[in-house]
């Protein structure tokens, strides 16, 4: 496996491993590192990709000084590799929102995690990031993104997750493929609440939306994801 490293917008990076079985043409496990005076990784990537990971990591920074461990919620592609992470940054915490601190990582984590209410920022000294919490999108009780506020980058997890080892950034469209996948996987928890969720993001106004499967975009971000939630309200109407 080959694993590649882009800076997708000013200081953060996209760190990206295609695996050749999950999906016809492969499926990419994206982690995403933001330089600041107290870096911040989100997504650690599954434990067994933990080397691979740490290894480009330390190609931007030591990768002791890693400060804040983040993702969207507990899966092991997610968040397999923190304890690891743990142990390889000896001041870093795992932060997420209360409800995944009470259900898993409290008990999970071989350090307490750093519990943030809904719209908390925590200043990382050169990039901001707002914990959101969206429980159930795409699915996980404990289901949150990130928003880093200096670049207006949205950190959306399994948001729009699509197979295929594209470009590190795309100015395709990314709601096909990600229905696409939809079909394919069947991953997303389509409730009553997904779209309004998701039409919140837009919300943000985000200038990049940073996925941890398939390639990120700079282009018509809000729209992308009001296009998503329509679909999936469809989805939930049984259009
Ligand atoms: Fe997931
Ligand atoms: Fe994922």
């Amino acid at each position: 496996m080959n694993t590649r490293t882009d800076e997708i917008a000013d200081g953060i990076f996209r760190i990206s491993t295609c695996v050749p079985d999950v999906a016809p043409g492969g499926f990419t496990f994206n982690q995403f590192l933001v330089r600041a005076d107290q870096p911040l990784l989100f997504h650690t990537g599954p434990r067994r990709m933990f080397p691979l990971v740490a290894d480009a990591i330390a190609r931007v920074l030591p990768l002791s000084t890693l400060r804040w461990i983040a993702f969207g919620h507990v899966e092991a592609d997610e968040c397999g590799s923190m304890n690891e992470f743990l142990a390889a940054a000896p001041h870093a915490e795992v932060a997420h929102g209360a409800v995944g601190c009470m259900v898993s990582l409290d008990d999970l984590c071989v350090r307490p995690p750093r519990k943030l209410l809904d719209g908390e920022v925590i200043d990382l000294g050169g990039k901001r990031v707002r914990h959101i919490d969206t429980p159930h999108v795409p699915h996980g009780w404990e289901g949150r993104v990130l928003f880093e506020e200096t670049t207006s980058t949205l950190f959306c997890g399994d948001l729009f997750t699509h197979a295929g080892d594209g470009p590190a950034v795309t100015g395709d469209d990314i709601v096909g493929p990600a229905l696409a996948a939809e079909d394919m996987f069947r991953a997303t928890a389509l409730t009553t609440t997904t779209a309004p969720t998701i039409r919140g993001l837009a919300a943000l106004e985000p200038r990049t939306l940073a996925l941890m499967h398939g390639s990120s975009t700079r282009t018509g971000c809000a729209d992308a994801l009001h296009r998503l939630a329509d679909a999936y309200a469809a989805r939930v109407a049984g259009r």
